[in-house]
């Protein structure tokens, strides 16, 4: 059995009768700061003591790297079951989170058979046990009122559609929305919507670029759909609104308290960011000055979560005349670096980019991880800020072969604790199928 372990003189009280199974020693992002400690992990990979020296087992120091606590990715599409094994798979797709520095993921149900029901969900749980790497939370579709019920025990989360996107043919009917999010409210988990409202689309539109794209499905339709739901949501929904590209919606879901999410694309990319239907995605990416203002507004903090949309699709398919490449790109792996070069650069200040990459998506998913404190999960990074890349297809792992961040900057994770365990070595994959299927441990906290 491990020794217990002693506390030095500062740091927080383990249970008197845990046992370490050993010491991550450094500097930590611990209570919104960088500071030197040393961090107690148990054998079942919880984190049991904070202090400054601890002693009774073994201890490994991260030297000049920093220790993160872990991201969280509210939302990917791994494309399993149903999708093409070549373009992404759980087992691919949760390498690449592992190798991103997120330890767990939201995979959203528009898989084939979509998940909107009790065997679709129990199909794709069995194949999360058997192939993940990192932990996933499972959403479903409630498109069957029949189902919800026995859906709501099982699943991690809602996520609703209002408008047609890949994999999702018919949104609701405008008239049921209202009694929808009535009977998703009572069912108690977090329910993400897709807010783009359709009749605000542009009808005979022949989109030829991003600008087109933009002008086809514009932000007045994000604005109609965000003012509707705030219209109907019962106060006890757990709302959170998917990738928000603007500031108006930033103000609005603030105001009323609702939890949402902005993607590394709306954040750093816009129409202006290349022609090709590659950056073709839903909700569109946005004018320049758009873009600017949504960063300005994450980098005061104004944003509550980051998730990347990871939704690759193959080259073939988007290489082709823009009206009929499919909508999506790659970003789970490149979601964290991408935003930890920023820090390097000072563009942002690290407490903020924990906040929406760590700490606020774990608690929207009722998941106790996501900071560097005592009884959280030792999901941790070991994070080397002297150690920049530029992003290239060629040295990321999506199967679907490109990204649209193509000659970024980005700073990987080092080292990746997962429960404790070492997943990520030298900035390389050495975990296993480890992950599991989690649900909401406590009440989604949008704040
Ligand atoms: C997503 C996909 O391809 O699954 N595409 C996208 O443009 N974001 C679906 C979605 O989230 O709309
Ligand atoms: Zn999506």
């Amino acid at each position: 059995m491990a020794p217990s372990v002693r506390r030095g003189r500062s740091g927080n009280r383990a249970p008197a009768d845990e046992a370490a199974a050993w010491i991550l020693a450094g500097r930590a992002f611990v209570r919104d700061r960088l500071q030197p400690v040393e961090i107690a992990i148990s054998e079942d990979g919880r984190i049991l003591a904070i202090g400054k020296v601890l002693s009774g087992a073994p201890r490994h120091d991260v030297g000049e790297g920093v220790i993160l606590p872990s991201a969280t990715d509210l939302h990917v599409h791994f494309r399993e079951p149903g999708g093409p094994a070549d373009v992404e798979t759980i087992a691919t797709g949760t390498v690449q989170a592992a190798l991103g520095g997120v330890a767990l993921v939201g995979e959203m149900p528009n898989t084939d058979p979509p998940v909107a029901d009790v065997d679709a969900l129990a199909e794709k749980e069995a194949r999360v046990r058997t192939r993940a790497a990192v932990d996933v939370l499972l959403y479903a579709a409630p498109s069957d009122p029949r189902a919800l019920g026995r859906l709501a025990v099982r699943a991690g989360a809602f996520k609703l559609y209002l408008s047609p996107t890949t994999g999702i043919a018919t949104p609701p009917d405008p008239a049921q929305l209202g009694p929808l999010l009535v009977r998703l409210a009572s069912l108690g988990l977090p329910v993400a919507v897709h807010a783009e409202d359709p009749t605000r689309f542009a009808r005979d539109s022949d989109p030829k670029d991003p600008t087109d794209w933009n002008r086809a499905r514009p932000p007045s339709s994000e604005r109609a759909a965000v003012e509707r739901l705030l219209e109907l949501a019962p106060p006890a929904l757990r709302l959170h609104i998917a990738h928000v590209t603007e500031v108006a919606s930033v103000v609005r879901l603030r105001e009323a308290g609702v939890s949402f999410e902005a993607t590394p694309q709306h954040l750093l990319l816009s129409q202006r960011s290349g022609t090709s239907p590659r950056t073709k995605v839903n909700p569109p990416l946005r004018s320049e000055a758009d873009r600017r203002a949504l960063w300005e507004s994450f980098v005061r903090g104004e944003v509550p979560c980051l998730a990347s949309d990871h939704a690759p699709h193959s080259t073939t398919s988007k290489d082709r005349p823009f009206p009929l490449a499919p909508s999506g790109m790659p970003g789970t792996e490149t979601m964290l670096p991408l935003f930890l070069a920023r820090v390097r650069t000072g563009e942002l200040e690290l407490p903020r980019l924990v906040a929406a990459a760590c700490d606020r998506p774990a608690r929207w998913f009722g998941q106790p991880h996501g900071r560097i404190a005592v009884g959280h999960r030792a999901h941790l990074l070991v994070v080397d800020f002297r150690v920049r890349t530029r992003l290239g297809a060629r040295r990321l792992h999506a199967p679907c072969g490109w990204t649209a961040f193509e000659g970024s900057e980005a700073i990987f994770p080092r080292e990746h604790y997962f429960h404790g365990e070492r997943i990520v070595s030298d900035g390389e994959f050495v975990g296993r199928s480890n992950g599991t299927v989690v649900r909401p441990e406590f009440a989604p906290q949008p704040r």
